[in-house]
């Protein structure tokens, strides 16, 4: 029997009623990628308010790497519920903050002892990780990467790249951000081939020292293992080592933003692992917790212990419920061994996307490791010009008929998997031939698709 079920057409009458409602009441700038009010979840199944049964390959924007309501994190967060929901770890703190950081701390990428700050979002993390670079160099400048996201708070917004709708109107930015080309082999800024190339773009930063900022006046540079807004960009495996070897030379540190490729997506723990990224400081979120708001930050614990008592932290951060969960969690992926299962989900993505690719024009590139798998969606192979309203279309066809994704790429043009890695192999299968058939009906245009706003 198929898991998707659809009982109306999607969105149904009740998703239709609360979208009324949400308009009146909710501002315009809260996004939501598709018209579908949740009622229930559970693995990678949702349900809505109007009894339809739809698979979820959004996963709350990657949130959700064990699943909905996975067992254990429902379990810790019920036991937790009934001890005591909040003190502030700045006022009485718990033994669950301390478990969580001395488990980060032996898993996290990079070398040495290491300590941990809980945060609350996935913003907190990037822009205290640049708190405690800046503290410990007593550098300035922070350089951040093309097509980066590092989240919505002042300082995660002027190090993300794209512009709409993150950045534009809310000019000025902080200070002190300089932009380098990433990896995006596919769109080289350089026009370059690689490996032809020789990794010109991660040598190229000695030249930024000399033309934008000096290498001495860095504390950090900033960057996803894998690009994720940017497109699921994942660069060759020479791009981290070149890298870290110049930022090392010149006393700058290297902060891994593993938002959201941390936590098994990328068939690892961490994406550093995979790609020979060797950090200072690691910000994590999203996954972490399997659905309760928390961040962290974790390196080097002579940098991270440089500030003092009250320099960091915040009512929430590091919250009883979120810690359990992401005990939880750690546990979860461990005795599923979700980070083998990513790469089994992502090896029969790759299977379907290499025919697509052969047979439309549409699909551009395909990319990713393990279960962090991408399209990019293109007018023509030739001209790579992005197609950003087909995708659109293709997103539109997939909710419509019980596939919730996401895009994501500074183009609008790239169609991004963030599964829970919890899936099973028939409901993949059956996520995966509607994906087909809306990739078919926009690459043969049939039938004719409009798109309002998604
Ligand atoms: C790589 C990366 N960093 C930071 C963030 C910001 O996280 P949050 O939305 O929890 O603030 C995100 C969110 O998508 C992200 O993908």
């Amino acid at each position: 029997m198929s898991t998707i079920q659809l009982r109306t057409p999607v969105p149904g009458p009740r998703s239709q009623a609360l979208m009324k409602r949400r308009d009146a009441a909710v501002v315009r700038a809260a996004y939501h990628a598709t018209p579908v009010f949740v009622a229930k979840a559970e693995g990678a199944v949702i349900e809505d308010v109007d009894g339809n049964r739809m698979i979820d390959f959004a996963g709350g924007i990657g949130c959700l790497n064990t699943g909905h309501r996975a067992p254990a994190v429902v379990d810790a967060v019920r036991r937790q519920v009934d001890r005591f929901l909040h003190t502030s770890f700045n006022v009485l703190p718990y033994e669950s903050y301390i478990a969580i950081c001395e488990k980060l701390n032996a898993i996290a990428p990079g070398k040495g002892p290491k300590k941990t700050l809980l945060v609350s979002t996935g913003a907190e993390a990037t822009e205290n990780a640049v708190k405690i670079a800046r503290a410990y160099t007593r550098r300035p400048a922070i350089i951040a990467f093309e097509d980066a996201f590092h989240g919505r708070t002042y300082m995660a917004m002027a190090m993300t790249s794209k512009t709409h709708p993150y950045k534009a109107g809310f000019e000025p930015f902080p200070a002190e951000v300089y932009r380098i080309p990433y990896a995006y082999c596919y769109r080289c800024s350089y026009s370059l081939k690689y490996p032809s190339c020789e990794m010109f773009c991660a040598k190229h930063i000695e030249d930024t020292f000399k033309r934008m900022v000096s290498a001495e006046s860095v504390a950090a540079v900033i960057v996803e293992p894998i690009l994720g807004e940017g497109g699921f960009v994942t660069p060759p495996p020479e791009f981290f080592p070149t890298l870290t070897e110049i930022c090392r030379r010149h006393g700058i540190l290297v902060i891994a933003d593993e938002v959201q490729t941390g936590f098994a997506r990328t068939g690892a723990m961490f994406s550093c692992e995979r790609l020979g990224l060797d950090p200072d400081l690691v910000a994590m979120a999203k996954s972490m917790t399997g659905g309760l708001p928390m961040g962290a930050i974790t390196g080097r614990a002579d940098i991270m212990d440089v500030s003092a008592p009250g320099q960091l932290g915040g009512t929430f951060g590091g919250n009883p419920l979120a810690c359990e969960a992401a005990l939880a969690v750690l546990e979860t992926i461990e005795k599923q061994n979700l980070c083998a299962r990513a790469n089994v989900l992502g090896d029969r993505f790759r299977k379907r996307a290499a025919k697509w690719q052969a047979k439309w024009e549409l699909i551009g590139d395909v990319r990713g490791l393990g279960a962090m798998q991408a399209l990019e969606l293109v007018r023509s192979k030739a001209t790579r010009e992005p197609a950003d309203e087909e995708t659109k279309q293709v997103s539109q066809y997939c909710y419509e008929h019980g596939l919730v994704l996401i895009t994501a790429g500074s183009y609008g043009n790239v169609i991004r998997l963030l599964m829970p890695l919890v899936v099973t192999d028939a409901q993949m299968d059956e996520a995966m031939d509607v994906l087909e058939s809306g990739l078919a009906a926009v690459a043969e245009k049939k039938p004719a698709l409009s798109v309002q706003s998604v």
